[in-house]
């Protein structure tokens, strides 16, 4: 049993054991005042964290690094990317490294800004997920883990100034909370540029920002941005007949980096994150060929642990998936418009 596990116990039982007398009793009232002051300050000796927040991360989650609350499962992350991510080969290349190489470091000059594109089912969600669960020993439950959707949290044009502010304080008030927060922003390509501003302070090479050190923050941006053209470049490359995985970030990145997309609203938020290189790694998300989908049904059947009466049958199942998805060209069928997207749930209408 960790230490920290053992004070939990130690405080659980002081709690079990005076907290219902303590309304009648000022004497097991003070006892359990004194407990309690001291065990917190001995998890806030022991975590390093903040003491207005130990009581909390003490029965729940702490801010802490080195494995117990936070730390890179570097190993089950590639092995996560390998057995569930399907024909992305620069994701593979890059995520790992762009993560490990930034939580190592104990003084990072900056945070970490990873963008990801593509089209939807291309994997940009689940593979932020799948950092977040390797991060986090709390995973997806973290605390320290801030998921924003444009479209659900910044709707309204109209009131972008008060979502500047509540952005900038919640990101000012949870990192001083704890400095290894994550913040993903998804469907970045429908948010309001007045938005990308404020969080721009934040991803800049500053030391601290009102007593507040920002630089061991991660934050992953979420877009549709470029999917057309990332599309566009692997279509080409299977047009002439060479192999997806011959695809270089060189052949991509310089599109994504210059925010020309020729796409109406793209291009906004980035040339504002752009000119200050505020973003570390841009991270392109490769449409999917039908094998890569056969793969995710897959993946998907042996997650589930379904079972068939036989492997022709597995096949059947797997085809009439393939089947209903709609692919591009229209003709070639080749990519899968939704990727891997759908395939929970039209697995659910054919089992
Ligand atoms: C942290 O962020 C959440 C939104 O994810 C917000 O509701 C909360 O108020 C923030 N906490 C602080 C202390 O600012």
């Amino acid at each position: 049993m960790s230490a920290s596990k053992m004070f939990s116990v130690l405080l659980l039982v002081h709690l079990l054991l005076l907290a219902p007398s303590s309304s009648i009793e000022p004497i097991s009232t003070a006892a359990f005042i004194g407990v309690t002051t001291a065990v917190t300050s001995l998890v806030t000796y022991y975590t390093g964290a903040k003491p207005h927040f130990a009581v909390f991360c003490y029965m729940w989650e702490c801010c802490a690094e080195g494995g117990n609350y936070i730390g890179l499962n570097e190993d089950q992350l590639e092995k996560d990317l390998k057995e569930t991510l399907f024909g992305q080969h620069l994701v593979h290349k890059i995520v790992v490294k762009a993560i490990k190489n930034f939580v190592k470091k104990p003084n990072p000059s900056k945070a970490l800004a990873l963008s990801f594109h593509g089209w939807s089912g291309t994997g940009k969600n689940f593979v932020s997920n799948m950092i977040v669960k390797n991060l986090y020993k709390q995973g997806l439950n973290s605390i320290f883990v801030h998921y924003f959707v444009a479209t659900k949290h910044f709707p309204h044009a109209d009131h972008v100034q008060k979502y500047k502010d509540d952005l900038q304080k919640w990101i000012q008030g949870n990192v001083s909370l704890c400095q290894r927060s994550l913040f993903v922003f998804d469907e970045m390509d429908k948010m309001h540029p007045g938005l990308i501003d404020a969080i721009k302070p934040f991803l800049d090479f500053h030391i601290v920002l009102d007593n507040v050190n920002y630089r061991k923050s991660i934050f992953i941006f979420l877009s549709n941005a470029g999917g057309m053209k990332i599309n566009h470049i692997t279509m080409e490359f299977w047009k002439e007949g060479k192999d997806r995985e011959s695809i270089r970030m060189v052949d991509v990145e310089p599109f994504l980096q210059m925010g020309a997309f020729n796409e109406k609203t793209s291009g906004f938020w980035h040339a504002s994150l752009i000119d200050k290189h505020l973003v570390d790694f841009f991270v392109p998300f490769l449409p999917l060929e039908q094998r890569h989908v056969r793969m995710c049904i897959n993946a998907e059947i042996e997650a589930r642990r379904l079972e068939f009466t036989s492997s022709e049958e597995k096949e059947r199942i797997i085809d009439s998936v393939l089947d209903e998805m709609t692919y591009f060209p229209h003709l070639e069928r080749i990519f899968a418009s939704m990727g891997c997207k759908a395939v929970s749930a039209k697995l659910d209408v054919h089992i």
